[in-house]
């Protein structure tokens, strides 16, 4: 196991929402598994005032985020809580760094530190250069004596002018190497194991181009609606939100080149080739290839659900999509001509996350088959989520006379590796950024890069009052003219 430093986590924002329900969750299970480091502390920061009792009550004693847990025990509890403390600063004050920085001295003198620090920043992203700002007046990024992390929560910019312009503020204050910008979906064990699927095997990266690879399709539909985010999802909709992030991260995975090595720098250069291979759409493109939508209210399995504009929150007119279904190509050597589709939604008819690769059929056809049975083409389907795992897809014979296939599945599934441990994606990225391992956190050029590709899409839709949002009722899968995207004879999303 890789070595960590004494440390100590800071979190801004941390009597937020993401704080209570992933972070100090994904704390206590570092502690609970014996992967934090002999002194340790976790300081929240926000501008509420709490005392570290206080603060120990919301997060750690009345968190129902750690309540269900087994490891929950009463004394885990009490043991954990003590590496928990709170200071108050308003993150726009530059004079309160100064009583943070105090603090930190303190702690640092009482649980020896080492003055190496992560700062988390979970707050509005209308504050993350504020904040870079405000630790480097003070000293807090990194001298000789420890290191300094900064992990920056996503939204990672609005656009592509946004996101540049962050890039630029972060590194006034702090170094590229420094700087790890989350996207939980590298955490997901199931999305790492796409990298060893393609790279540990030798059946499948000989088949994996354009030569036996017919399409790509990648699915993140989701069943809940906004929930209680409608405020920020309103100005965010799920370009913004899962497109140019978690999907394009998938995409990337599936995409690339071998790396010449499994190290940070040699992964993330593959995986910024694949954003700088993807096509540029035309204005035209754009209207043909990239389908919004917006879910309406509606009765599923007998219960009343709302529709988007129906949630708290989200402005009576609003035209800010809940769906988005695209189809793109990516001009390289291995891709040419191979057509990605990717599709994610919120209010459809189930949870499931997977990216499917469909095979190209034989040229030539020996056997006769039905095609409600089989349409002779290999798919492989890579389960994100739930029911994590593996499943491929073959034809079989029909037992009898003559040779009618069927296709059937191989199907292996993640919880059948049995007493193997997964952990919780943002517990695993917290782990890596203790240890100096950015391999799973996105890096500034890439995520330039996928901005340049999604920007002209939000420009549009912005300007041009004709491209429309197609309502689909809640529960569904979506607007049909998504499926119409799909080209060819009798194929649809699977
Ligand atoms: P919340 O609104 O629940 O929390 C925001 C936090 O920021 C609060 O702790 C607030 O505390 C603090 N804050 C606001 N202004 C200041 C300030 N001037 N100085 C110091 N602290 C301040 O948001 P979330 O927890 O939902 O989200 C936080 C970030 O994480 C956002 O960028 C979001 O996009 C991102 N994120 C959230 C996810 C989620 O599931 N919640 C998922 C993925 C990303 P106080 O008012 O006490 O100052
Ligand atoms: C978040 C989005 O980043 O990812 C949410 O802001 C979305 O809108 C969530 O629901 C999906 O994550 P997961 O891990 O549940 O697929």
């Amino acid at each position: 196991m890789k070595k960590t430093d004494n440390q100590a986590l800071v979190i801004f924002g941390a009597s937020g929402d993401l704080t209570e329900r992933k972070l100090i969750p994904a704390v206590f299970n570092l502690f609970c598994g014996g992967f934090l480091p002999e002194s340790y502390a976790v300081i929240g920061v926000s501008r509420s005032e709490f005392t570290d009792e206080e603060y120990r009550i919301k997060v750690v004693f009345n968190n129902e985020h750690l309540k269900g847990k087994s490891t929950a025990t009463e004394e885990n509890l009490e043991r954990f809580a003590k590496l928990v403390f709170y200071q108050a600063v308003d993150t726009k004050n530059i004079e309160t760094y100064g009583q943070l920085k105090n603090r930190l001295e303190q702690l640092d003198q009482e649980i020896t530190t080492k003055n190496n620090y992560i700062f988390y920043l979970a707050t509005p992203p209308s504050l993350y250069q504020t904040i870079a700002n405000g630790l480097a007046e003070n000293g807090l990024n990194g001298n000789t004596d420890g290191w300094s992390r900064l992990i920056v929560e996503k939204p990672f910019g609005y656009d592509l002018e946004s996101a540049k312009a962050l890039n630029k503020g972060l590194l006034c204050s702090f170094s590229e190497e420094q700087i790890y910008r989350i996207d939980h979906y590298l955490g997901k064990e199931t999305v790492q194991n796409m990298f060893v699927t393609r790279f540990a095997n030798s059946i499948f990266e000989p088949l994996w181009n354009r030569n036996y690879i017919h399409r790509i399709e990648i699915t993140a539909a989701e069943h809940v609606g906004v929930e209680k985010r409608g405020g920020y999802y309103d100005s965010s909709g799920a370009l913004r939100d899962m497109i140019q992030n978690h999907l394009f991260q998938l995409v990337a995975l599936v995409a690339m080149e071998p790396p010449v090595r499994p190290d940070a720098e040699s992964i993330r250069n593959e995986k910024l080739k694949v954003f700088q291979s993807l096509r540029a759409y035309t204005d035209q493109d754009i209207k043909e290839n990239v389908i919004r939508g917006q879910y309406l209210n509606s009765t599923v399995r007998g219960e009343a659900v709302k529709g988007y504009r129906e949630e708290e929150g989200v402005q009576d007119q609003s035209k800010t999509e809940t769906y988005v279904a695209m189809k793109f190509f990516i001009d390289n050597w291995r891709w040419a001509d191979v057509p990605f589709y990717i599709r994610t939604g919120k209010s459809m008819p189930t949870r499931v996350t997977e990216v499917v690769i469909h095979f190209k059929p034989n040229h030539h056809h020996l056997f006769a088959h039905d095609s409600s049975l089989s349409n002779q083409q290999n798919v492989l389907v890579i389960r994100i989520q739930p029911n994590e795992g593996i499943l491929l897809k073959f034809d079989m014979k029909i037992p009898g006379a003559g040779f009618n296939t069927e296709q059937v599945n191989m199907d292996f599934k993640y919880d059948e590796l049995s007493n193997v441990y997964v952990p919780d994606a943002y517990e695993r990225l917290i782990l890596d950024c203790m240890q100096g391992d950015a391999t799973l956190y996105a890096r500034g050029d890439s995520t330039e890069a996928a901005w340049e590709f999604i920007d002209p899409i939000l420009k549009a839709w912005e300007n041009d009052e004709s491209i429309p949002v197609y309502g689909y009722p809640a529960g569904t899968w979506g607007p049909e003219n998504a499926d119409n995207l799909i080209d060819g004879e009798n194929m649809n999303w699977r």
